[in-house]
């Protein structure tokens, strides 16, 4: 078996309601973060750490990530004659190498657990990554990249980790922390979403997993959890009286984009950051901000 994160899991099976009307025909991983679709960005943080094969787990109506994933020949030789030869270079750099991405489908949403099982054959015999492009976590390094060092320290498994409001926490995956070393929490326990007088702490689970195989035998027992969902954490608080997990407390910002204020902050953050569109959008934005507070 080998120890090296090589393949990554990408659950876009989910059908995101809460985008509504945007997402009837469009799936929520393709909701663009200024000009990138959200799905994009997990991609390349997957990249970034060194992953080589990408693993999504879909369902009806997401055939456009795949094309996504794709090249498009008739846009290439477009983009080709109108000499717009950067933009074609970032369109292919962004793109997996052909035989390096896999589809399955979610029959039916069952929940993120059952979701991951259903990329057990894909995945086999070794250690791999989970990310949800929900959670965009933007930084200088890939939040995975962080992770993939520190598990190769640890070992076992690591939950991307961090701090959220005590009301909060019936929206996350809550850890029973133990034991804290720099950014490295041991993880004693874990639950899904406590009632905040119930949560054993305030250290929320984001989108961002490295996973033992093992966790497969304890998702095939379908057994459901929090919200009749087959959850992976519930899996994973299995797997802790045998296999060591920490949550890693990563570098960076972590915009919730399955939530709309959470999208639409992770829209502005970024756009102020680039270059090429920071100075003009505050400029636009400062006048409307100011309105708003005389
Ligand atoms: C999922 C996980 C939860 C985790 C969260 C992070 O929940 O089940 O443990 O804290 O992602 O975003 P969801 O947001 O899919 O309900």
């Amino acid at each position: 078996m080998t120890n090296k994160i090589r393949k990554a899991v990408f659950p876009v099976g989910g059908m995101g309601t809460r985008f509504l009307p945007a997402t009837k025909a469009m799936p929520k991983e393709m909701l663009p973060v200024v000009d990138k679709p959200l799905i994009q960005y997990a991609v390349e943080e997957a990249k970034d750490a060194g992953i080589e094969e990408f693993i999504f787990v879909t369902g009806r109506g997401k055939t456009t990530i795949e094309d996504h994933f794709d090249r498009s020949v008739e846009l290439e030789d477009l983009l080709t004659s109108k000499g717009n030869l950067d933009v074609l270079e970032d369109l292919l750099a962004s793109m997996p190498v052909a035989g390096q991405v896999c589809y399955t489908r979610q029959q039916s949403p069952q929940g993120l657990g059952h979701a991951v099982w259903c990329a057990r054959h894909l995945v086999g015999d070794e250690p791999f990554a989970v990310l949800l492009a929900d959670d965009l976590i933007y930084g200088e390094r890939s939040c995975l990249a962080q992770m993939v060092d520190a598990q190769s320290q640890t070992g076992g498994s690591i939950l991307a980790l961090m701090d959220v409001p005590q009301e909060h926490t019936s929206r996350y995956g809550i850890v029973t922390p133990g034991t804290v070393s720099d950014r490295l929490v041991e993880v004693k326990g874990l639950v899904e979403k406590p009632a905040p007088a119930e949560a054993p702490s305030n250290h929320a689970v984001v989108g961002r997993y490295i996973l033992q195989p093992e966790i497969f035998d304890y998702l095939s027992a379908h057994e459901k959890g929090a919200g009749g969902e087959i959850q992976l954490t519930d899996a994973m608080a299995k797997t802790l009286d045998h296999s060591p997990m920490h949550g890693y407390r990563f570098e960076g910002v972590r915009y919730d984009c399955g939530d709309k204020v959470g999208h639409l902050q992770a829209n502005i953050a970024i756009a102020l950051d680039r270059p090429d569109l920071g100075p003009a959008l505050r400029d636009a934005l400062t006048p409307m901000l100011l309105d708003e507070k005389s």
